[in-house]
């Protein structure tokens, strides 16, 4: 356990700030923030932006740093901003994310190594935009891993390694790296982080995760890499989600099948969505896009309070499902400190003004943390489950 995260599971037990009682005992105080809530559970985190980590934004960079004990890059690890160009690393941005994570003694991810969004497209091309040949592509993939995670060996403490490389139907992605190097670039990218930083916790990461089909094309992309020794330390499922869906019992059971593979489990982007659905689908597909309309963003300056209590009560049921899991999830992270800064007011609709995190635009906490404290308080801790 982590100097910060004792120092919690101290406060959230009343030991180091408890108020003494009648008998002269001291009563455990009520957990108020949220890695005090969950500190026998697990980690709480959120992603942060650059104007989060690099002073823009003091507002909201100290709610992260009261509330979460652990944080993700929303955007700065990724390729097109780490390594623009050939042979051009830009470590800048990371750089200041790594040392805020450091400063405040958090748990530090590391957004992601190899994905087919936000990565430029002369990863994959030669000069005359043809098709790179598969060992120049495995090449430049060693060559951006070993980069990226050498200069932060030792100080990120896990990385998402391969980001959303199955399809819906729980088969591989046809990506650049799938179709010029083939499957086995995912056990590539494991060993290639491993060999860069043998103490990182790696993790695949992918939404939509709950749906059975994506769900055993998960386990058995686990149980691939598991049999080969490929070093896979986690299973991130994104958490995407909405009011209605995923089902509880689809997250319960997906928790518990990839906890069964031996792995750690971790939320790692979770937030709800309360808007009009303008797509079928639901996950995180950022290519879907649709046109505005008014009738996709009926809330443009405040939710109404049936809103926010439905948002409450979507919460306390999530976490209540987390909780049953605290022995299997190492991680819960919301993608966002507060709606104002939530990728959701521009996903699959541009504009909108969705609410979809627990701290609203000015930082307030909303009734869904209220809601997810108290699930917090009422839990019995983990010999309860
Ligand atoms: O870089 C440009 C910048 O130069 C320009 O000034 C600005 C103006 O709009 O746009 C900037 O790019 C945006 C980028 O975020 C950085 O802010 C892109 O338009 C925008 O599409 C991009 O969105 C990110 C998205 O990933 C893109 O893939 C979101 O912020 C980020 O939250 C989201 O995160 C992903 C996870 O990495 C993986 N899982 C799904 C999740 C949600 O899509």
């Amino acid at each position: 356990m982590s100097r910060r995260r004792l120092g919690a599971a101290l406060l959230a037990a009343g030991l180091l700030s408890g108020c003494a009682g009648p008998a002269g005992r001291t009563a455990p105080a009520a957990p108020v923030t949220l890695q005090q809530a969950f500190a026998g559970a697990f980690l709480v985190g959120a992603a942060l932006n650059q104007a989060q980590f690099s002073g823009a934004d003091t507002a909201s960079a100290r709610l992260a740093v009261e509330q979460f004990d652990a944080i993700s890059p929303e955007n700065v690890l990724k390729f097109e901003v780490v390594h623009p160009r050939p042979g051009q690393y830009d470590f800048g941005p990371a750089d200041r994310y790594v040392a805020f994570g450091e400063q405040h003694h958090m748990f530090i991810v590391g957004h992601t190594l190899v994905w087919h969004n936000q990565t430029p497209r002369w990863v994959f091309q030669d000069a005359d935009g043809r098709p790179v040949s598969r060992d120049t592509l495995i090449a430049r993939m060693h060559d951006h891993i070993a980069s990226v995670v050498g200069r932060y060996r030792g100080r990120v403490n896990g990385w998402d390694v391969v980001n959303e490389a199955l399809d819906d139907d729980g088969g591989m992605r046809r990506t650049p790296w799938d179709t010029i190097i083939g499957d086995d670039f995912v056990a590539m990218a494991f060993r290639f982080a491993h060999e860069a930083d043998p103490a990182a916790q790696l993790y695949y990461n992918d939404y939509s995760v709950e749906n059975a089909a994506k769900r055993q094309g998960v386990v058995a992309l686990v149980r691939r890499l598991q049999a080969e020794g490929v070093p896979i330390a986690g299973v991130g499922i994104q958490g995407h989600y909405g009011l209605d869906y995923p089902g509880l019992e689809q997250l319960d059971s997906t928790i518990a099948a990839f906890a069964g593979l031996g792995v750690k489990v971790m939320i790692t982007e979770l937030d709800v969505d309360v808007l009009p659905r303008a797509v079928r689908q639901t996950g995180a597909d950022v290519a879907l896009r649709a046109a505005a309309r008014s009738e996709l963003n009926p809330w443009p300056a405040l939710l109404p309070d049936s809103m926010q209590q439905a948002l409450a009560r979507r919460y306390a049921d999530l976490f209540r499902v987390f909780l049953r899991h605290a022995g299997d999830l190492s991680r819960v992270t919301f993608w966002g400190v507060t709606d104002a800064q939530s990728w959701k007011n521009n996903w699959p609709v541009r504009g909108r003004t969705n609410y979809p995190l627990l701290f609203d635009r000015q930082g307030k906490p909303k009734p869904a943390f209220d809601a997810v404290l108290d699930v917090a308080r009422r839990w019995a801790g983990p010999s309860n489950r």
